[in-house]
């Protein structure tokens, strides 16, 4: 069992609590000492695409980049390290012009409100973010119809687009295709990756037919590890690109959205209408320019660490990995033998955390930089060690 978490359990009677909330009272209750704080950045948490600080980790980073090269700030979310961001994800992604967000929500939201122009469909997958997981915004506050696409799937196909395109065009009262708008990789289905091939012809029949194109490329920089086609790649095949700061570059919040400056200059006037033109931006600035430097190297190696892992979870009697078609940095562990939260908990113990299980049985795990914190044999091991065999 890890120091913090053995501390704590004796303190705060904290068993009893389910997981997540065992998870922060302990963040919470132990601020303290080195041992507490060593036992946090111990961790290996399959439950997000990034570390995840806790309040202690997150303030211990920010005072590192305060002390080792200071904070500009900025106001109302313009100037200082918020400008720095968007200067250098411009540059990363090839765009003209890149624009911080509070979220990835309005990321999406706005990409598809300032593309549309006078064309209000907006194709998307039924899958997606946009679709099922933002409250109908685009509909709800900016007149939008979004139709979506590749039920039971991930990819929809250029053929789809193509008859959306035709039954828009031959409609009674006149309308138009204003906008696709695509999810890669897919977070509701657990990382798949939106065809590669399929991206490109779809961004082509775009262009030729005058419609414009939204990629949610919220995890866009985690993908890039398993394709082998760098960011820049994908966002040249779109108008305007999201890209979280939050999930793995660590930021407490935060998204970025690329594209044209004719597009993106004046985005600030939306994003302060709709309330998020944030006083001081600058702590989730400067923590996701913190988390990107560096990150394409950390996370490769946690990949490298998950590959490895994911042959040793395998050939452990009572375990079975099972890879996601055309997947990123998910995979599902199925456990034979022990409830799956008696299983999570004493792994918990061990400072290994589990997401909560899958409805159908298993877990989705996540491949993240934390994969590095301890060798691949120790984490193995206390998987097989939690089987109880
Ligand atoms: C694919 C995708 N798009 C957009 C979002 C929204 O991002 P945020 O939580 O920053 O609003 C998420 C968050 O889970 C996501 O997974």
């Amino acid at each position: 069992m890890d120091t913090l978490t053995r501390r704590a359990m004796v303190k705060g009677g904290i068993a009893s609590l389910p997981l997540t909330a065992a998870a922060g009272r302990i963040a919470a209750a132990e601020r303290q000492g080195p041992d507490e704080f060593a036992a946090l950045q111990s961790r290996v948490k399959f439950t997000g695409d990034g570390p995840q600080f806790t309040p202690p980790e997150a303030i211990d980073v920010l005072s590192r980049i305060v002390n080792d090269r200071g904070i500009d700030a900025d106001y109302y979310s313009r100037g200082g390290v918020v400008t720095e961001l968007e200067e250098r994800m411009a540059a990363i992604l090839g765009k003209e012009r890149a624009v911080f967000v509070p979220t990835g929500t309005l990321a999406n939201h706005l990409a598809v409100r300032v593309l549309a122009g006078a064309d209000r469909r907006v194709a998307v997958q039924y899958e997606s973010h946009l679709y099922n997981d933002s409250g109908d915004c685009a509909e709800v506050l900016s007149n939008l119809n979004l139709v979506p696409l590749a039920h039971g799937g991930g990819t929809f196909t250029v053929e789809d687009v193509q008859e959306l395109f035709d039954r828009t065009a031959s409609g009674r009262v006149t309308t138009g295709l204003g906008v696709i708008a695509i999810e890669s990789p897919i977070r509701r289905r657990l990382g798949e990756l939106f065809n590669y091939e399929e991206m490109k012809r779809i961004s082509q029949f775009a262009r030729e037919h005058g419609i414009r194109t939204h990629l949610d490329g919220a995890r866009l920089f985690m993908a890039a590890d398993y394709t082998g086609i760098s960011p820049r790649q994908y966002a040249s095949l779109f108008d305007t690109v999201y890209v979280s700061m939050w999930k793995y570059f660590n930021a407490p919040s935060g998204a970025i959205l690329a594209g044209p400056a004719e597009l993106l200059d004046d985005l600030y006037h939306p994003r302060r209408m709709f309330g998020s033109a944030l006083p001081q931006a600058w702590p989730l600035a400067a923590m996701a320019l913190h988390g990107i430097d560096g990150f394409e190297e950390r996370f490769a190696a946690g990949v490298r660490a998950s590959e490895e892992l994911i042959v040793a979870l395998d050939a452990a009697h009572g375990l079975r990995v099972e890879r996601v078609a055309n997947g990123s940095n998910i995979f599902e562990l199925h456990v034979t033998g022990p409830d799956p939260r008696a299983y999570s908990a004493r792994l918990a113990l061990e400072g290994i955390l589990l997401p909560a299980p899958l409805p159908g049985g298993g877990f989705a795990l996540k491949v993240n930089e934390t994969l590095t914190r301890r060798p691949v044999a120790a984490i193995a091991g206390a998987f097989a060690d939690a089987l109880g065999n």
